[in-house]
């Protein structure tokens, strides 16, 4: 089943579009990767699911047409955004951080509930729920900004650029989180990334970008094992 259909997104910040006449889907309990290189509209698109810019076409999650939906809706309907960056208050307390972003989440036993349920994912926040998120490593601060976005008790997660800035064995711990997350939380995933190889060792479809088209999508095992692909589109 089809959690999110895009159909002829264009979306931009002034005169000229970044995004020119965006197609494509996400299958519910799939992780799909939007890859790309510098500069192709990967955060732009990002940012024109959960409406922080305004944009042109259809967009469709669980059934709902969200162009006249806010950000905060579209947040309520189950779609969640972890920025390129992570975008978490560096000086709140890692509890105050998930706190934060259950503002959607209904009553202060859920709260905790779900607050409990993500510290036993992530145990090493859970050491730290009292320091503050500016003192936190890279790593910690992508796995908050993540339980951060989970506290919203999201259908659908985009995740933006989350290996940027991480050593490769930490990159591929957050990438273990989110093959954890699909399978034993059933979670969608739609995450954004240059690291196109790791990404196409965790995603089941796969699509690039280049100047704000997608000029190619398919299987993500058929993309990591066509070398034409790899050279032409991805640069491995
Ligand atoms: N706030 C903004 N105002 C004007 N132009 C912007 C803004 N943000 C991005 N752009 C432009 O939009 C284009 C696409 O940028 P975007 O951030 O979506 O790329 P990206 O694929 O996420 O790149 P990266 O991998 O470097 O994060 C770029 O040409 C960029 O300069
Ligand atoms: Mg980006």
């Amino acid at each position: 089943m089809t959690i999110l259909t895009v159909q002829g997104l264009h979306a931009g910040y002034g005169v000229a579009d970044v995004l020119r006449n965006i197609d494509f889907a996400v299958e519910r309990g799939t992780i799909v990767a939007l890859l790309g290189a510098n500069g192709a509209g990967k955060t732009t698109t990002l940012r024109a699911l959960s409406g922080l810019i305004p944009s042109r076409g259809v967009i469709k999650f669980a059934g709902t047409d969200l162009r006249q939906c806010s950000a905060a809706r579209r947040v309520e309907l189950g779609l969640a955004h972890v920025p390129q960056g992570r975008g978490t208050f560096a000086e709140f307390t890692v509890e105050e951080n998930l706190a934060a972003g259950a503002y959607t989440a209904g009553s202060k036993r859920q709260i905790a509930q779900d607050m409990e349920r993500w510290y036993e994912a992530f145990p090493r926040l859970a050491e730290r729920r009292r320091q503050l998120a500016g003192s936190l490593s890279g790593g910690e601060q992508q796995m908050l900004a993540l339980a951060r976005a989970l506290m919203s008790r999201p259908k659908l997660l985009l995740c933006d650029e989350p290996s940027l800035g991480l050593a490769p064995a930490i990159t591929q711990e957050i990438f273990e989180i989110f093959r954890q997350l699909n399978q034993e939380h059933g979670m969608t995933l739609l995450i954004v990334e240059q690291n196109a190889d790791l990404t196409l060792q965790f995603a089941d479809t796969a699509y690039v970008m280049e100047a704000g088209e997608i000029t190619l999508n398919g299987k993500a095992s058929d993309l990591l094992s066509d070398e034409a692909v790899q050279q032409s589109y991805l640069g491995v």
